[in-house]
């Protein structure tokens, strides 16, 4: 079973979570995963994806504009109906408006027609309820890497869901 994740990021934050989640995808049997930035997407591949998990940075706490653009756009020619889909973030700043990206990518998956999941409170720890987030070290003692675990688990959570459902 295919998996996307499709990412807008201008300084590679947002795409190394892209690829962490996709590791993790990639541990559960059967499940190929990729990552695409929103400006070179393989469109066969997610037309045949069950699950599209889409990241973007934060921009004045809400997701870039590009990311919006695009879902404007571009989304509706993708056939994301009907299947499963997440969202996650990246923030300089811990209090930097994640969950708030996070919640408006979903709205724009649920409003194209998805089914959504993050695993939640249900899976125990690392709790991530709306989907992971990922804070870098330009204004906090923070670090990517130490966000890793998250993204990691929080693709094999989404994969295991997607096979059960789909598979
Ligand atoms: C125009 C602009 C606005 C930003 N606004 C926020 C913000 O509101 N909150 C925050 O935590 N980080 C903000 N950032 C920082 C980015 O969200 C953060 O560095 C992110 O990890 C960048 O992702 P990327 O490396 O994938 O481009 C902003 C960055 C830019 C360029």
């Amino acid at each position: 079973m295919k998996l996307s994740v499709i990412y807008d990021s201008r300084t590679g934050n947002t795409k190394q979570c892209a690829e962490w989640i996709c590791e993790g995808m990639n541990r559960i049997e059967g499940i190929e995963a990729k990552a695409f930035s929103t400006k070179d997407v393989d469109a066969d591949f997610v037309k045949a994806s069950k699950g599209i998990v889409l990241g973007s940075p934060s921009y004045y706490a809400l997701m870039t504009a590009e990311m919006r653009t695009w879902l404007l756009e571009e989304a509706p020619k993708l056939e994301f109906g009907g299947k499963l889909g997440g969202a996650f973030a990246t923030v300089q700043f811990t209090h930097g408006g994640g969950d708030l990206v996070i919640q408006s990518l979903l709205t724009n998956l649920i409003t194209i027609g998805m089914l959504c999941y993050s695993g939640g409170g249900a899976c125990g720890d690392p709790c991530i309820h709306l989907g992971p987030v990922g804070v870098n070290h330009n204004k906090e003692k923070a670090y990517l890497e130490d966000f890793r675990d998250n993204f990691e688990v929080y693709g094999e959570r989404f994969a295991r869901k997607a096979a059960e459902l789909f598979g």
